[in-house]
C-alpha cells in the first residue's frame, strides 16, 4: 500500500466529473486501498479518488469512533436511489479544504447502489454520519466541494484563504 498526494483547493482536477468504473479489478482495489491508507493517516473519514487526481468513481469511507474497530467501505460507482425529505446539519471538513469547516445541510438517509470490491452489486442504506460522510464522497464525483454548498461569500472566503495558502507554500519552496 502507499501513501497518495491528496489535492488541496482551488484545483481543477477537483471540479471534474469522474468516469464510471467498467470493472471492479486489482488495480481498483489496489486503488481504494491505498485511498484507505491515505485517509487514516490523514486522518478522515471518507476519501474520493478524485481527491489524490484520479477521475474515477471510487470512494472510501470509514466512520467507526477512536478505539472502535475499522470499518472500511469501499464503494465504486455509488448511485443514491432515495433520500429521506427528514434533513440533517454537520459540521463538515474535507482533507482538500484542509482547517475549514462549515455546517451542511443534506438529507439525513439515503439508499444507494454501488459495486463492492469483489465487483459485486450491493445496496446500502445509512444515516446519521455515514449519511453524510457518504453524500459528501459522492459529492466529490461530480466535481462537488461541501463549500459548494453554503453561501457564496463563506465558500469565496474559505476559496480565497486557501489559495493564498499555496502562494505562501510554492514562495516558500
Ligand atoms: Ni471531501
Amino acid at each position: 500500500m502507499a501513501l497518495l498526494p491528496v489535492l488541496v483547493a482551488p484545483d481543477p482536477r477537483l471540479k471534474i466529473k469522474a468516469k464510471p468504473v467498467p470493472q471492479v479489478d486489482d488495480t481498483v482495489r489496489r486503488l481504494m486501498d491505498d485511498m484507505l491508507e491515505t485517509m487514516y493517516e490523514a486522518p478522515g473519514i471518507g476519501l474520493a479518488a478524485p481527491q489524490v487526481g484520479r477521475p474515477v468513481r471510487v470512494i472510501v469511507v470509514d466512520v467507526a469512533r477512536e478505539g472502535e474497530a475499522p470499518q472500511p467501505l469501499r464503494l465504486v460507482n455509488p448511485e443514491i436511489l432515495w433520500r429521506s425529505e427528514e434533513l440533517a446539519t454537520y459540521n463538515e471538513g474535507c482533507l482538500s479544504l484542509p482547517e475549514h469547516y462549515a455546517d451542511v445541510t443534506r438529507p439525513a438517509e439515503i439508499r444507494l447502489r454501488c459495486l463492492d470490491e469483489r465487483n459485486e452489486t450491493r445496496e446500502m442504506e445509512a444515516k446519521g454520519l455515514l449519511a453524510t460522510v457518504l453524500q459528501h464522497e459522492m459529492d466529490h464525483l461530480d466535481g462537488v466541494l461541501f463549500v459548494d454548498h453554503i453561501s457564496p461569500l463563506k465558500r469565496n472566503i474559505i476559496l480565497r484563504k486557501l489559495a493564498k495558502a499555496k502562494r505562501l507554500n510554492a514562495e516558500a519552496v
